[in-house]
């Protein structure tokens, strides 16, 4: 089986263990600084197989050696935004916990493929590049398959039909400029563009752009993790299967879309080696535009990590 290691034992990293072990992908380690805490998680997830059905075997650890050789390492360590924290000092806090598990990554799995999901996405998938000096295909970050999911939840929800009909797509960055694509995405093949009024797919973009927020302003102590834990699952699957689906995946961009050495949102295909094509839509001129927005709120992101390690 392949090894998987889960960095971050919090909500999404336990969650995205117990998908893993589900589907039986693969072996799992699962990691986190707190003592004790990896080990309950696995030790529970390992009482859960029996009753569930999966062979796969999970182990808790506090010792990033544990994670040698593995074929995939998913990275969800960090701090969410408390009150009085600005994004700055979330920036400095999360790209120095992503600096310290990707100089481990890059000693104990060197040939590993790397999912990044800790916010702020976009950036801290930047860090990891940079830190392992991996290949760009092996190193990518997981927020649209999410965006895409909050999006066909809320059509299905309209339309009062089956999400199993529905291809979403998002692009761009993880957060307030990302860019649902109404154009391409579709009902069993038909454009919602043909099947729902403009108003309301107005509203429903909006909602899929807040759905972060939504959740958290529920929640009140934490941020979503089923939805999240699906969708790292569905990216890691499509690596250790080999399956080459294309799904929205935050890729490195080396002049693809007209961007260069910035993450950003893109269609790509993942398998074994990460991301093997990445997907060029063509997009019309105001579609661009709101790409181009999303890609200045990650550039100047990067310019502000630059700023305070400087
Ligand atoms: P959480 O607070 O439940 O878990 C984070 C865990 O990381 C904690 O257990 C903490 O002890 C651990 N940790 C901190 N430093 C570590 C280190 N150096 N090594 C190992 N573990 C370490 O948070 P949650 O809800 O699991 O979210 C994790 C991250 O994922 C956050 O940054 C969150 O914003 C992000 N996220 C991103 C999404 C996306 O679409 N990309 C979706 C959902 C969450
Ligand atoms: C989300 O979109 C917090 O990034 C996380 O739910």
């Amino acid at each position: 089986m392949p090894k998987i290691t889960v960095i971050g034992s919090g909500a999404v990293g336990a969650t995205t263990a117990q998908r893993i072990a589900e589907k039986e992908l693969g072996d799992i380690v699962l990691t986190d600084i707190i003592e004790g805490m990896p080990q309950g998680k696995a030790l529970d997830l390992m009482e859960a197989g029996p009753i569930m059905g999966y062979d796969s075997s999970i182990m808790g650890t506090n010792d990033y050696r544990d994670m040698e050789d593995s074929d995939v390492v998913i990275i969800t360590a960090g701090m969410a935004r408390k009150p009085g924290m600005s994004r700055d000092d979330l920036l400095r806090i999360n790209s120095n916990i992503i600096k310290e598990v990707s100089e481990n990554i890059k000693k104990y799995a060197p040939d590993s493929v790397i999912i990044t999901v800790t916010n702020p996405l976009d950036i801290m998938t930047y860090v990891t590049l940079k830190t392992t000096g991996f290949e760009p295909n092996r190193v990518f970050g997981m927020s649209g398959v999410l965006d895409s999911g909050r999006f066909a939840a809320f059509i299905a929800m309209e339309l009062g039909c089956s999400v199993r009909d529905i291809n979403a797509m998002v692009l761009g960055g993880h957060g307030d400029t990302m860019v649902p694509l109404p154009r391409f995405t579709t009902v069993s093949g038909v454009p919602i563009t043909e099947l729902i009024p403009e108003a309301t797919i107005h509203r429903l973009v909006d909602r899929t752009v807040n759905g972060g927020i939504e959740i958290v302003n529920l929640l009140k102590n934490g941020s979503a993790f089923y939805s999240p834990s699906a969708s790292v699952m569905n990216m890691v699957e499509a690596v250790v299967k080999d399956t080459a689906r294309i799904m929205p995946v935050c890729a490195f961009l080396n002049g693809e879309y007209g961007y260069n050495d910035i993450y950003l949102g893109v269609p790509a295909k993942l398998g074994r080696s990460g991301v093997e094509e990445i997907i060029e839509l063509k997009l019309e001129e105001n579609e661009k535009k709101y790409l181009e927005k999303s890609a200045n709120a990650v550039k100047s992101g990067i310019a502000a990590l630059n700023k305070l390690d400087s």
